[in-house]
């Protein structure tokens, strides 16, 4: 049966690719945060996974407002990402298992998910930036990917305990293949961060801290905030961890936690990384 090995959650904002693009990595200001990929680095080497299932928000690229679906998966043999106005170098295409995405497709509209099915689908920044930091020195991403999309760009958005929900289920679903495939589950986003408004700028430590904690020990725990809640807590773009919920969810009972980086700013938000182990 096909393996789940571990969950990466990530900040995903688009000038991680700039910092890239410059070779800045390492100044003082990027520092902290690339140094939070290195133990994740070593864990790929030694775990190869093969497929990465990706919980992410589009942010316009292939969805935009007169068309957001609230769930979206990707079943196409490859992903292209395409210039979003950023000035962020475009990254090769990335490659897809239509087969395997049907299979999760299949297998979510049987538990009641009705999630929209995309034979053709463009990935933004929160797909491709994180991939990146995962396997920055590969011309391109070793890993058969999975895309699902979960829309926070057009009220109304799905709560917390719905994503909760989608993510135990694509989890269910994948030890449920007939395959050898070893499987990594991201989630991407956040974490406290509002880009307009009066708040502008707002970062919330003590409520990420806490988020971080319970991914280890309590991982359904955010979902009893109402969106509004979450919005109060970590802004209006904060509300991007609930990607980071589907993929707890997704990654099942015990954990190991292997590296966490907690580190503000990048750009105008608290950056987040971590790495649980799945522990059979
Ligand atoms: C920024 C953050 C995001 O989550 C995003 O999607 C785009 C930009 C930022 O902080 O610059
Ligand atoms: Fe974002």
């Amino acid at each position: 049966m096909a393996q789940i090995l571990g969950m990466v959650t990530s900040s995903h904002v688009p000038s991680i690719g700039n910092a890239i693009a410059k070779n800045i990595q390492q100044n003082e200001y990027w520092g902290p945060f690339f140094d939070g990929f290195k133990p994740i680095h070593l864990w790929l080497k030694e775990h190869k996974p093969d497929v990465a299932v990706v919980f992410y928000n589009d942010h316009g690229l292939n969805f935009f407002l007169d068309n957001i679906p609230t769930f979206a998966l990707g079943a196409d043999h490859q992903y292209l990402n395409e210039d979003e106005g950023w000035g962020i170098p475009t990254l090769p295409a990335f490659k897809g298992d239509a087969n395997l995405s049907w299979s999760i497709i299949e297998g979510l509209v049987q538990r009641d998910f009705d999630v929209a099915s995309c034979q053709k689908m463009k990935v933004d920044h929160a797909f491709t930036l994180p991939l990146k930091l995962l396997w920055p020195d590969e011309a391109s991403c070793p890993v058969i990917t999975i895309p699902i999309c979960i829309n926070t760009v057009q009220f109304p958005l799905p709560s917390a305990s719905r994503c909760y929900q989608l993510g135990k289920a694509v989890g269910e679903i994948i030890q449920s293949i007939d395959s050898d495939l070893k499987f990594l589950i991201l989630g991407t986003g956040g974490l406290s961060h509002q880009l307009d408004g009066q708040r502008a700028g707002f970062i919330n430590r003590k409520f990420d801290q806490e988020f971080m904690q319970s991914m280890v020990t309590q991982p359904a725990w955010a979902t009893q905030f109402t969106n509004h809640q979450l919005i109060e807590h970590v802004g209006t773009q904060g509300i991007e961890l609930i990607m980071w919920l589907a993929a707890r969810a997704a990654l099942g009972g015990e954990v190991k936690c292997v590296s966490s980086t907690y580190h503000v700013p990048i750009s105008n938000t608290a950056g987040g990384i971590m790495l649980l182990e799945h522990l059979n």
